[in-house]
């Protein structure tokens, strides 16, 4: 009679903690944990999944180096963290749905393809900007000046070595100007693109995922171009006229499994009203939550 109770509890609580656990990574100039963002996030949540385990990527010893690393720490080092993180940690040795936010939707997918254990099973790129950024209108919480020199640094000097090496949207800076220029010395996103060598590691790990989710916000000011979000970008030479990933070599050469991927219902593409990283929560509990992450 009395060993009926705690049975009982444990069926109750062990009910909870079954929903796939969550790994959260944010966007420049945020961090892990402020409660105005990914804190919030992590509440919400947890109220609309019960008991559900999530971890918020902390990249480095404290919120402050986590946002610092965000701006000056190259992504594969951010990469090489986030899954030693994710490999110690005992919730996750099963699998786990990933949400990223902004430039962490990038990194998230860079996860993916370079380190495929525990399996990611969701990956919900939240305003990612998949083929890079012409542009960067905004530096979140740094001050104008700081981000006055970084602007001024990405339109001169993006792809010179030390600028790759040192700051982090240096390495997503995708100059559709000359196309061959970011593909030889972008140190970061040609390589997780396949654009210079074919890497079927990265192919084959992508494709592991369920689903590719990518959410664009229709009035983002902030990413330029928008079609980014949705793995598209300008048409090669120019900087006016978009075009859709389907119509881009990438897709059509299939250079990293994504038309494959697209035929087998895996990639979902989403549009949310609202500027960047502004969605309502019930928009993202019917789209994102309900299908991708209570299973
Ligand atoms: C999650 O919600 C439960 C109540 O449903 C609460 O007891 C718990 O502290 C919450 N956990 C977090 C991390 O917010
Ligand atoms: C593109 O960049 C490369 C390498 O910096 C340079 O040699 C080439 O002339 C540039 N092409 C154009 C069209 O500007
Ligand atoms: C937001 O973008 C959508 C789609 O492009 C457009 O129809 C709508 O008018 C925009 N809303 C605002 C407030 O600019």
């Amino acid at each position: 009679m009395f060993a009926a109770i705690p049975i009982l509890l444990f069926v109750v609580f062990g009910g909870t903690n079954c929903a796939t656990p969550i790994v959260m990574w944010h966007g420049m100039g945020d961090s892990c944990c402020f409660d105005f963002s990914l804190g919030a996030i992590k509440k919400s949540l947890n109220e609309s999944i019960p008991g559900v385990y999530v971890n918020s990527l902390r990249i480095g010893d404290t919120i402050i180096k986590d946002m610092e690393n965000g701006y000056f720490l190259h992504p594969d080092k951010q990469i090489e963290m986030a899954c030693n993180i994710i490999k110690s940690d005992s919730n996750l040795v099963d699998g786990y749905n990933a949400i990223g936010f902004s430039q962490g939707a990038q990194f998230l997918r860079a996860l993916v393809q370079k380190c495929p254990l525990p399996p990611m099973k969701n990956l919900i790129s939240v305003g990612g900007q998949h083929q890079g950024v012409y542009g960067l209108p905004n530096c979140g919480s740094l001050s104008n000046k700081a981000c006055d020199y970084i602007r001024r640094l990405l339109n001169h000097a993006a792809y010179i070595g030390w600028v790759q090496e040192t700051l982090v949207q240096a390495t997503y800076w995708h100059d559709p100007l000359n196309e061959t220029e970011y593909k030889q010395y972008s140190t970061f996103l040609a390589d997780i693109n396949n654009e210079i060598n074919i890497n079927t590691d990265y192919i084959k790990n992508l494709q592991s995922l369920e689903h590719f989710v990518l959410i664009k916000f229709e009035n983002d000011t902030i990413v330029q171009p928008v079609d980014t979000e949705w793995f598209g970008f300008y048409k090669p030479g120019q900087s006016v006229q978009t075009q859709t990933l389907q119509e881009s070599d990438l897709y059509k050469d299939d250079k990293l499994g994504l038309k494959q991927m697209n035929d087998n219902d895996q990639l979902k593409f989403l549009a949310t009203p609202g500027n960047h990283l502004r969605f309502q929560w019930d928009w993202f509990e019917a789209n994102i939550i309900k299908p991708y992450l209570t299973n």
